[in-house]
């Protein structure tokens, strides 16, 4: 018989079509069905599982899963996969680095903007029709060029957006666990400091880290008592990362200018205290949403699930393997 895959949600067919050649492939019709007992369910015949960020799966949900040997996520992120418990069962885990990179630096570079420059605050404020004519002290912004540019985690993502920062004649610094080798760093044009220096400096802090553990708060208040009082803080990576009531304390007493989320800690929850405040730009988690890059980015999942379940060009060689995580 051939290997049974499990497709959590429905993707793209004509991709996902790519694995009926190989496998007997199980489809879920809705994302509403991934509480942990489903997907425990449906990972108990599976040899494989193509799966997104709405699925956790971690030692409870692979326990009865006797022949599963491979999970693809469809995430560059992956902290929705418990690594260690699915590497302690010789389960293989992927992700999909690479095909989304532009997409997330072009999305994180317009999420800073539109807070530094208070876009959609200013839209709120006309829609709810208080504008009375064109006002000389209206709704005065953060300056983006010529500013300082924090790149806090910097991968692939993180280099995208140095890169787009030069076009706008910003200096660039970033902070990562390991420092870039001098040539992309002078590709880049961005310099290396240390992590609380990067709070200090930046006039523009971007949050482009994997979520682990051990970064978790990474910006608690004391790393926001750090950040000038004009500063902006944008984030595209993922929720945990930050203390979001101490963020909402600092937006509040005036002690940050201005946020930019696309991740929250309990999505799709959004901390109330944020919610109540002006001068953050909330998206729901969208930063690799376009057409293209969603597309990409299954390809990749599926490339890598027939590689990882020994089939293919790749067989046994998935371009893309996950290691566990460790801190920036
Ligand atoms: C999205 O957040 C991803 O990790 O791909
Ligand atoms: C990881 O998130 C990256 O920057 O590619």
């Amino acid at each position: 018989p051939r290997p049974r895959v499990w497709v959590s949600q429905p993707l793209y067919a004509d991709i996902e079509a790519r694995l009926d050649e190989w496998f007997e492939v199980t489809r879920t019709p809705r994302i509403t069905d991934h509480a942990p007992d489903a997907i425990a369910a449906a990972l108990a015949d599976a040899d494989g599982a193509l799966v997104t960020l709405n699925d956790r799966i971690g030692a409870a949900e692979v326990a009865g899963a006797k022949r599963l040997c491979a999970v693809a996520n469809v995430g560059v992120g992956y902290n929705n996969l418990d690594v260690d418990a699915l590497a302690a069962r010789g389960i293989v885990a992927t992700n999909t680095p690479g095909v989304l990179t532009e997409t997330t630096a072009d999305f994180g570079f317009a999420l800073m903007m539109a807070a530094a420059r208070r876009i959609t605050e200013a839209e709120h404020w006309l829609r709810a029709g208080r504008w009375q004519g064109w006002g000389f002290h209206q709704l005065l912004g953060a300056e983006i060029h010529g500013s300082t540019l924090g790149i806090l985690g910097m991968g692939r993502i993180g280099q995208g957006i140095a890169r787009r920062a030069r076009g706008f004649g910003m200096r660039v610094l970033y902070h990562n666990r390991n420092r870039l080798p001098e040539a992309v760093e002078r590709d880049c044009a961005a310099a290396w400091l240390e992590r609380e220096a990067l709070f200090a400096e930046a006039d523009h802090l971007v949050l482009v880290l994997p979520y682990t553990p051990a970064n978790h708060h990474i910006v608690d208040a004391a790393a926001l008592a750090r950040m000038k009082p004009t500063a902006t803080l944008t984030s595209i990576a993922r929720g945990g990362l930050i203390d979001e009531d101490a963020l909402a304390d600092a937006l509040q007493a005036g002690r940050l200018a201005a946020a930019g989320l696309d991740v929250f800690e309990g999505e799709p929850a959004v901390n109330p205290r944020l919610l109540a405040c002006r001068n953050v730009v909330l998206t729901p988690h969208i930063a690799s949403a376009s057409l293209p890059t969603r597309r990409a980015m299954v390809s990749l999942a599926v490339d890598n699930l027939v590689a990882a379940m020994g089939f293919g060009p790749d067989a046994g060689r998935p371009p893309s393997l996950v290691t566990p995580p460790t801190a920036t």
